[in-house]
């Protein structure tokens, strides 16, 4: 059985961190998103293929996970010749795919059971099936209703609060039946959220719902990624180094943390780190590779990207830096603050 991971979006609310790298490598801690993707694809011995779906900056990722054999898991790459959407996307990817097929968005993290999934699209011989999780405001989701038993009687992506029914929303996981593929036009845009699934409920054809309550989350904005980590660390999502050991203080053996430099836990300290004496890294930092603070910078509740520099007496709180920036002395960064890329913030700066 294959898989289709959908990431060829251009993770436009991620910006700027999205400008040079693709949403499914944004590094949750060290590792690109995808690997904890993958790690959820792999519960499945029966899945021996996954097609990523890409369109944007399609090469940094073929870079980074080749074809798969650090993983364990093939992977193909299919890139679209433009962006066909999500549904225009699948045709395009599963062309030559039989039966039934996994589908992901290619942002979701989650510890949904995909074996429980698979039995139940099974069980009920669905043409699809469809994971739907609550959340609080489901505005900015694709809103799902279902009857008493389970199966989908409404698809409203991205509903106006006046059309806000109930609180299950699209997790972005499926099974679908590659003979209904067939309805999605070639080389179209087409999505399968605007068109596709409200089609299976028009035809009233078997769409049924795998309702999970546990932890999903969607990392497509910057508040969503600084909160995977926390999550992460707090040991709500289980993933190394935090599983099983929640609020660790991580300091990867060859970082080099001066005699005075305060670490507070949780923290994520990657490797070649250099903290100053007189720095203060505070609870939820994650200070990725080679990363430098000099002497009594204050870094709480962030996430810095590999080889930035935090300068002298800076403080940065509820920020995320992305990687080669220079933040200057004494310079200072409010709770929100994404740098780009090669920032460089002039010494004293207030944001
Ligand atoms: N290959 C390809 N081509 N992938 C695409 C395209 C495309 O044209 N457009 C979007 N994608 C990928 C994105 O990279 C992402 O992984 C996934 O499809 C979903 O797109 P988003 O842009 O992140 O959509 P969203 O977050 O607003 O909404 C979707 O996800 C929600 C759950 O997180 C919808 O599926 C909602 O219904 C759902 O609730
Ligand atoms: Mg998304």
């Amino acid at each position: 059985m294959k898989a289709i991971l959908l990431a060829g979006g251009k993770g436009t609310r991620l910006r700027p961190l999205t400008v040079h790298t693709p949403k499914p490598i944004v590094p949750i801690f060290d590792r690109a998103f995808l690997y904890y993707q993958i790690d959820l694809l792999r519960q499945i011995p029966e899945i021996d293929e996954v097609i990523l779906s890409l369109n944007y900056q399609p090469r940094r990722i073929e870079e980074i996970f080749g074809a798969g054999e650090e993983l364990g898991i093939k992977l193909r790459y299919v890139v679209e010749p433009a962006p066909l959407g999500t549904a225009g996307a699948v045709k395009y990817a599963g062309k030559d795919l039989e039966d039934s097929v996994v589908v992901f968005n290619g942002d979701v993290l989650t510890q949904v059971n995909l074996a429980a999934v698979l039995e139940l699209h099974r069980a009920r011989r669905a043409r699809a099936t469809i994971v739907l999780t609550p959340v609080e405001n489901p505005s900015a989701y694709g809103l799902v209703e279902t009857d008493a038993d389970l199966n989908v009687v409404n698809f409203r992506e991205k509903p106006r609060p006046d059309e806000i029914a109930c609180n299950t929303i699209n997790a972005g996981i499926y099974v679908l039946e590659s003979d209904t593929f067939d309805r999605i036009p070639k080389e179209t845009t087409w999505s399968i959220e605007r068109s596709y699934f409200p089609s299976l409920v028009q035809r009233k054809e078997t769409f049924v719902a795998y309702i999970y309550p546990g932890y999903w989350i969607d990392i497509g904005t910057p508040a969503k990624y600084l909160q995977v980590h926390r999550d992460i660390m707090d040991g709500r999502f289980a993933a190394p180094p935090f599983a099983g050991v929640a609020h660790l203080t991580w300091v990867a053996p060859d970082a080099r943390i001066e005699a005075g430099a305060v670490l507070e836990a949780p923290c994520f300290v990657d490797q070649g780190v250099v903290v100053k004496a007189g720095a203060r890294i505070g609870p939820y930092t994650v200070l990725g590779r080679h990363c430098y603070v000099e002497d009594d910078a204050s870094v709480g509740s962030s996430i810095i990207w590999a080889n930035s520099r935090i300068g002298r007496d800076a403080s940065i709180n509820g920020a995320i830096v992305g990687r080669n920036c220079l933040v200057g002395r004494s310079a200072t960064l409010a709770p929100g603050a994404v740098l780009g890329d090669k920032s460089v913030i002039t010494d004293y700066s207030r944001t």
